[in-house]
């Protein structure tokens, strides 16, 4: 009997783009709904943008766009790059829908119609230039323990104390550097802690198969408090006051849903969405959103990242229960990828941006490979290094796996006409393959990629050994070899078969590509289980997959990426709570706008006019940054090796109160490289690099993505 499944992935943030975490967050989930649709089961998948918050509005704000217009521009960038790292959702929304405004006002009345809803009143700090309400991260100061300067309003970067805003030293709102003034609102709290509450989520964790990791946080949360008799968790605020964007309170002029109240629920909108889209089919009858969320059978699973957790174990299946509706079967909880063992967004090189990597021409299931490789079922963070990343695709993926197409099908269109033998493996080789397809399948379904992963390149190393053995391009120059040779790559390319079959949920292009080069049946996992028959036809081989270039790398980890990194950060700000979980390990390491007031610039009147050729005599290229050092005999300068592409130059640049050398390498810049070259107590310099500045600042000049070194400025 085909399962019927709901299957949704975590919906990022519209208000910037993707990074290297957020593939490993989708990638958790396509991987095992591939897995599942190739057992023949019926899945629904979907994801959307989550448009809602104060970070988006203000950043919508900062770029002087609405921020309808900001979260339709980032939804279809974010839509864009999840097709091409090949992820299968059915469909892609907004949280900012019909759908999505009907179903969380609905979800909300029902609880409130349930008495879960109380209303309290708050004192918060309020930013009084701006006119309004400053989520925590808006709020800096000094720490009340440490005394440490622009700490945070919820807790200390230097001495790890946590704290309310309300106790910072000296705050300042870090939108207008404005001291803060504490104003009573009213707020409305969902009643988490409620005692229908605690005991439905008790029952819940009991009955549902969750990550050991899941289940020792819920019992932390849902432990009784000893100090007051009561229980540890607290009432959940779902509430923000206007200026917000968001949904708003039914009956509630100026109030709106705190983001997370609307987010999952997104969930559901996506899916309704795509039911009334008419696409949604099963066994080729249409049905309602509403009668596929009523059928008991229909199993829902969630996958995410570990900081939001807390979301998805207590608020959402709390909602949902107490809304009447369908609870969670299971939340499926992932670690945090780190950039070479640090954490992102620390250090250069943490850009891995999944839209810089497909512009550059980088192939989306190289990225899809290696990162499955490391994902299981645990909690447990992953990392990328680019070395690692080189070796395992090139050796592994290609080095193993494509090989043995290689090897053996060119052969097989040679000398046979396409047309192949009886596949004979040996007798031990055939007892592993015949037991994989079971253990396999057993590790996809329990989210254990990495493992199946590892079976799936120990059969390839017994079909590599085979050929080996069997050497098929000694056996295509002896005379009288033919049948033997039919043989030998006839079986190597059943082998093939096999292992692509196998590999199909985390390659699913080129178990494609491959399936119509060697005529495979539609990939569902029985395939595996049928031999190929004798005359079988296959086309004429192409090259499957090409190697990694180390350069290609480098190209993927300069700046121009890493600056995209940055930006998401800003993302984090106010999006989650800072409770003393790990979420807090993520939250904004960059203020929407710097703190201080920027010094007023002065702007100088402009220079005597120039002719064309006057201009023309300057020779402006596209610099590299290979290298940066201080200048021991000189406080102002840094000593930069510039690549140009066809020659590198040493230039010292007055540039050193304004960067710090490991910051510059790899960055590109623009330099004048006909300038003559100017001895120095310590060196030559030749050539200047370009910046701008009028002693408030330097601020050094970069090209646009895709720049060259030695490219000509004109
Ligand atoms: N918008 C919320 C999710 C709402 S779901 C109803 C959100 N967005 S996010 O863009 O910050 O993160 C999206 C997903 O990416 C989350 O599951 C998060 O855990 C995951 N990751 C973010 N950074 C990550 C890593 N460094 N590593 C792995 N996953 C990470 O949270
Ligand atoms: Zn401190």
């Amino acid at each position: 009997m085909p399962r019927k499944i709901f299957v949704t992935t975590a919906l990022p943030y519209a208000n910037g783009p993707l990074h290297i975490g957020h593939i490993v967050d989708q990638l958790y989930g396509d991987i095992w709904v591939r897995f599942q649709r190739m057992q023949g089961h019926e899945v629904h998948f979907v994801c959307a943008g989550d448009t809602h918050g104060a970070p988006i509005m203000l950043r919508a704000e900062a770029e002087g766009i609405s921020p309808e217009a900001l979260i339709a521009r980032v939804g279809a960038e974010h839509d864009a790059d999840w097709r091409a790292f090949l992820m299968s959702y059915d469909h892609w929304h907004s949280t900012h829908s019909p759908e999505n405004v009907a179903l969380s006002q609905d979800i909300y009345k029902k609880l409130k119609a349930a008495k879960l809803i109380v209303s309290k009143e708050v004192e918060q700090f309020f930013d009084p230039v701006k006119g309004m309400f400053l989520p925590d991260r808006y709020i800096k100061g000094e720490c009340p323990k440490c005394a440490a300067r622009d700490q945070y309003g919820d807790s200390c970067e230097n001495c790890g104390a946590v704290y309310a805003p309300t106790d910072l030293k000296n705050p300042y709102s870090a939108l207008t550097g404005a001291k803060p003034v504490l104003k009573k609102s009213e707020h409305f709290f969902f009643k988490l802690s409620d005692k229908k509450c605690v005991q439905f989520l008790q029952e819940w964790t009991k009955e549902t198969p969750l990550q050991t990791e899941v289940v020792n946080k819920l019992a932390e949360w849902l432990a009784d408090d000893k100090e007051t008799g009561g229980k540890k968790i607290n009432d959940w605020d779902i509430s923000r006051d206007a200026p917000y964007f968001g949904i708003e309170i039914p009956d509630a002029p100026g109030k709106y849903f705190y983001v997370w109240l609307d987010a999952p629920v997104g969930y559901l909108a996506s899916l309704k969405a795509y039911f009334e889209s008419g696409k949604a089919r099963a066994n080729g009858e249409k049905r309602s959103f509403d009668e596929f969320m009523a059928d008991d059978d229909v199993e829902q699973y969630h996958f995410i990242g570990k900081d939001i957790v807390y979301f998805h174990t207590l608020f959402w299946p709390a909602m949902l229960k107490f809304a009447g509706r369908k609870v969670p079967n299971n939340v499926f909880v992932h670690g945090f990828i780190t950039f070479n063992s640090e954490k992102m967004s620390k250090s250069r090189g943490t850009g891995v941006s999944p839209h810089h990597y497909i512009k550059l021409g980088l192939n989306p299931e190289w990225m899809r490979y290696y990162i499955a490789a490391k994902l299981n079922d645990k909690v447990e963070d992953l990392d990328f290094n680019p070395d690692d990343f080189i070796a395992r695709v090139n050796s592994d993926l290609i080095g193993k796996y494509v090989n043995i197409a290689s090897r053996a099908a060119g052969f097989i269109s040679k000398k046979f006409d396409g047309k192949l033998g009886k596949p004979q493996l040996p007798k031990e080789i055939a007892r592993e393959f015949a037991g994989a397809a079971d253990e396999i399948s057993g590790y996809y379904d329990g989210r254990e990629y990495g493992k199946a992963i590892r079976k799936i390149m120990t059969l390839a190393d017994l079909a590599n050994q085979y050929v080996d053995t069997n050497k098929p391009w000694e056996l295509a120059k002896k005379e009288g070899s033919e049948a033997e040779l039919l043989t030998v790559c006839s079986t190597a390319v059943a082998m093939f078969r096999d292992l692509t079959v196998y590999l199909a949920p985390v390659l699913p292009q080129l178990a494609a590509t491959a399936g119509v080069m060697f005529n495979f049946d539609a990939f569902d996992w029985k395939t595996a289980a049928k031999p190929l028959k004798e005359g079988h036809e296959i086309k004429p081989y192409k090259h499957l997959m090409g190697r990694i270039d180390s350069k290609q790398i480098d190209a993927l980890l300069e700046p121009a990426a890493t600056d995209a990194n940055k930006k998401t950060e800003t993302a984090k700000a106010d999006a989650k709570p800072a409770n003393g979980e790990a979420h807090v390990a993520v939250a904004a390491e960059f203020a929407l706008v710097p703190p201080e007031p920027p010094k007023p610039v002065i702007i100088q009147p402009i220079a005597e006019t120039i002719s064309i050729d006057d201009f023309a005599r300057l020779d402006l290229r596209v610099a590299k940054i290979l290298d940066a050092e201080l200048v021991v005999e000189a406080d102002k300068l840094l000593r930069l090796t510039l690549d140009l592409g066809i020659e590198q130059r040493t230039v010292f640049a007055g540039i050193r109160s304004a960067y710090r050398p490991k910051d510059l390498v790899g960055r590109y810049t623009v330099m004048v490289a006909n300038l003559a070259p100017r001895k120095m107590r310590f060196g030559e310099s030749q050539g200047m690099v370009l910046a701008a500045g009028d002693g408030t600042g330097i601020y050094l000049l970069a090209p646009d993505a895709g720049a060259v070194p030695g490219m000509r400025i004109k």
